[in-house]
């Protein structure tokens, strides 16, 4: 029997929801000034959650949650470098806060989902120290201001994919290929994370901090000695800097020497190693789309290669790294989104196994969805079997990994509703509940926010 507290939720982030981009004081975000200086579809309305968060959290009640996952907006909080507060900004998420707990919701609140100010990217972004400090007095104003409500902490939304996806791939702000920045901007973050944590205990905060990890379980075309050393060196990239650094408090040293024989490391200093190594996280968050499968690499400089486009893109993701591995994208037994990703669910069963037995804190699969195309315009509520099934499979291998001993607390579907997906924009649906960006934003329930009602009131016992 799953534990009664298991947190049933759904999860959203700041940007990708709310809209109101230049609402209530809020200053601009680097994705704002990148998405309307490229001229890309962006999120300035995004769900409009920002005016109706109220019948949101109504929903969220109606559907059963225990709790939901959701981002504050640096950008609505803090006006400028010098660090002044926008009270309208911070009212905003006293009223997200207080409509939760009003209505039995627990909020799982994350600090960091993407949106840098862009004063801040303006200096350099997370490539400098500078906003690694900034970062730790902005944190210290959200547990100042919302400290006695909330009771579950995230530092960072997958460090991993802003960091790769804005240095190296670039397709997302700022857009460069600069694996130097990329090294930076990583450390800073993870030693902003441990410095953050370092805070929240020093003010003796109520409730637990954790961070929250793009997770891709590794697993190898074969067994040959050549795939696992290939599959070693995924694990550095795809998972161990993240979850080595935030939970031992230790950054994997074959990666550290790999990277030193070419790149610069000498912005890493001796009590940076010794904040990491005293202040780890206390619960980790994973968020599970897929596996990655991994093969050996071949030849061919570094190629990383997203599918931001969908099914006119369909089978374009490719990656390489050179030197390191590659990463299947067409494996015949295996069915894929229309963005590329591999429909695995046995991968969360044995990526929460792996995770439980290496690190053996709690866990939380704080985002787990599939996207589609779906046409929310008509009367009839979409019938979204294809998710169902989905969510169904992998919620059954969360609950077989409990079984198995992993303590696995909570789980999160992204998304909430539909919203903003970056840089693929309104068109890739993962919401529970549709929304009509057309038609003056309705909200309308699709099939598996019923179905997942079900799941949440009877603690899981449906699936
Ligand atoms: C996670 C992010 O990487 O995946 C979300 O935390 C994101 O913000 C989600 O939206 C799905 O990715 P995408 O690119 O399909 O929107």
């Amino acid at each position: 029997m799953l534990d009664k507290n298991f947190l049933w939720g759904t999860a959203t982030a700041s940007y990708q929801c709310e809209g109101g981009w230049n609402e209530g004081g809020r200053v601009p975000s680097l994705w704002d000034e990148y998405l309307h200086k490229n001229n890309l579809e962006n999120g300035d309305n995004a769900s409009d959650h920002y005016h109706r968060y109220k019948e949101d959290i109504r929903l969220m009640k109606e559907g059963g949650h225990k709790a939901y996952r959701f981002s504050l907006a640096w950008p609505r909080i803090i006006k400028n470098r010098e660090g002044d507060v926008n009270q309208e900004g911070i009212q905003f998420y006293h009223n997200i806060i207080d409509e939760c707990l009003k209505n039995g919701i627990e909020p799982f609140v994350t600090l960091f989902h993407w949106d840098l100010p862009q004063y801040w990217e303006d200096k350099g972004g997370w490539a400098e120290r500078e906003v690694c400090d900034a970062f730790v007095r902005y944190a210290q104003v959200c547990f100042e201001e919302y400290g006695n409500k909330v009771t579950f902490w995230s530092t960072f939304n997958e460090p991993r994919y802003y960091v790769f996806s804005g240095y190296k791939i670039g397709n997302y702000p700022p857009g460069v290929d600069d694996t130097q920045k990329t090294i930076q901007a990583s450390f800073y973050m993870m030693l902003a994370n441990a410095l953050t944590v370092r805070l929240f205990r020093e003010m003796k905060m109520d409730g637990q901090i954790g961070i929250v990890h793009s997770y891709a379980p590794i697993f190898g075309v074969d067994n040959s000695l050549e795939t696992k050393i290939a599959m070693r060196k995924a694990d550095n990239y795809f998972n161990n800097w993240i979850l080595d650094t935030a939970i031992k408090g230790e950054i994997p040293i074959d990666m550290l020497s790999i990277l030193n024989e070419k790149y610069d490391l000498c912005f890493m200093k001796v009590e940076d190693f010794e904040a990491i190594k005293q202040n780890t996280v206390d619960f980790v968050g994973l968020n599970y789309y897929a596996r990655a499968l991994i093969k050996p690499y071949t030849d061919g400089e570094t190629i990383l290669r997203i599918n931001n486009k969908g099914k006119e893109a369909k089978g374009s993701s490719k990656v390489v790294v050179k030197g390191w591995f590659e990463q299947v994208f067409d494996n015949p037994d295996s069915t894929y989104t229309e963005w590329d990703t591999e429909i695995y669910p046995q991968g969360l069963y044995e990526g929460i196994m792996q995770a439980y037995k290496k690190y053996g804190i709690p866990i939380y699969i704080t985002e787990n969805g599939v996207a589609f195309y779906e046409d929310v315009s008509g009367e009839k509520s979409v019938d979204d079997q294809g998710r169902i099934h989905f969510l169904n499979a992998h919620i059954d291998a969360i609950l077989r990994a409990i079984e198995d001993g992993a303590d696995v607390l909570g789980y999160f579907i992204w998304s909430t509703m539909d919203l903003y997906s970056w840089k693929n924009g309104h068109e890739k649906r993962y919401g529970l509940v549709g929304i009509d960006f057309e038609n003056n934003f309705e909200r309308k329930p699709k099939s598996s926010f019923y179905w997942y009602k079900k799941v949440c009131e009877s603690n899981g016992a449906t699936i």
